[in-house]
């Protein structure tokens, strides 16, 4: 482990630009679930019923039932954690450049980074249906579903429902830093959903290191990515900043 970590931090060192991608691991520990694997989200509701864009346009007030239950109210209270933060530092230190999250939680932001793309959109904003207006989820009053606009209009997450498209400029921003960058740091997904699962394919195929950082192995590892450092994307990303720190004391001194 150590030694995978030292790798890590050398790879990130003589980066010149490294960027993050990340999936719903990383906010696992700020209480979010994932969408997989034991207590996911996908394991207790079909995304047909509850995820995709035709299941809300024909009854959204059964759809919100189950947002604000299952995001409205755990994104609500969420903190970011460890892993959100380490990243937001490694930003202001000038190692890491952006991140490409598939999450919706906005913890990346919260935390303190500033160039994140949001590949699957955002649940920390909803959009109205009718006048387009942002209202953050926060301040939305979701004790009579479908909430509403104040022009009357349903309002939806502003985040991408299945069977919609990604973000068109999400996606081109994020091919942009998937190609040019030389470090990739793939944190907490499964990458199994396209297309975000292929920027590292992208990344790799552009010449650059691809270090996942996950307690399990995914389709990327032996294949895409160089290794796997194996755990949790906090105490992970402590470690990690911890050895970048000491390199740079000793560089000072
Ligand atoms: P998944 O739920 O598919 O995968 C979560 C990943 O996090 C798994 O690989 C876990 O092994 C890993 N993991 C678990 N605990 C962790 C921890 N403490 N630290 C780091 N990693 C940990 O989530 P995503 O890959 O993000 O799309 O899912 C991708 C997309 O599928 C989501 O954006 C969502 C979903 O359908 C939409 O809603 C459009």
């Amino acid at each position: 482990m150590d030694t995978l970590i030292s790798r890590a931090v050398t790879d990130l060192k003589h980066a010149r630009t490294a960027v993050a991608l990340t999936g719903a691991g990383i906010s696992i520990e700020s209480g979010i679930p994932p969408f997989r694997g034991k207590g996911g989200l996908w394991e207790r509701f079909d995304p047909m019923e509850i995820a995709h864009i035709d299941a809300f346009v024909a009854d959204p007030a059964l759809v919100w039932r189950v947002l604000v239950k299952e995001l409205k109210e755990v994104i609500d209270r969420a903190l970011p954690n460890d892993g959100h933060k380490g990243l937001a530092r490694m930003e202001r230190m000038g190692i890491l450049k952006t991140v490409i999250t598939q999450n919706v939680d906005g913890l990346h932001q919260a935390a303190g980074s500033t160039d994140v793309i949001e590949f699957h959109g955002t649940f920390a904003w909803q959009r109205c249906t009718e006048c387009e207006t942002r209202v953050p989820t926060r301040d939305v009053d979701a004790s009579v579903l479908p909430p509403r606009c104040i022009c009357g209009g349903i309002l939806r997450p502003d985040a991408v429902l299945f069977g919609e498209m990604i973000p068109p400029i999400a996606l081109t921003r994020s091919q942009e830093e998937s190609s040019q960058c030389d470090v990739m740091l793939v944190v907490g997904t499964s990458a199994l959903v396209q297309p975000a699962a292929f920027m590292p394919v992208i990344a790799q195929q552009s010449g650059a290191t691809v270090i996942e950082i996950n307690p399990e192995p995914t389709p990327l590892t032996g294949r895409i990515s160089k290794f796997l450092v194996a755990g949790k994307a906090g105490q992970i990303m402590n470690e990690i900043l911890s050895e970048v720190s000491s390199l740079i004391q000793s560089k000072k001194q």
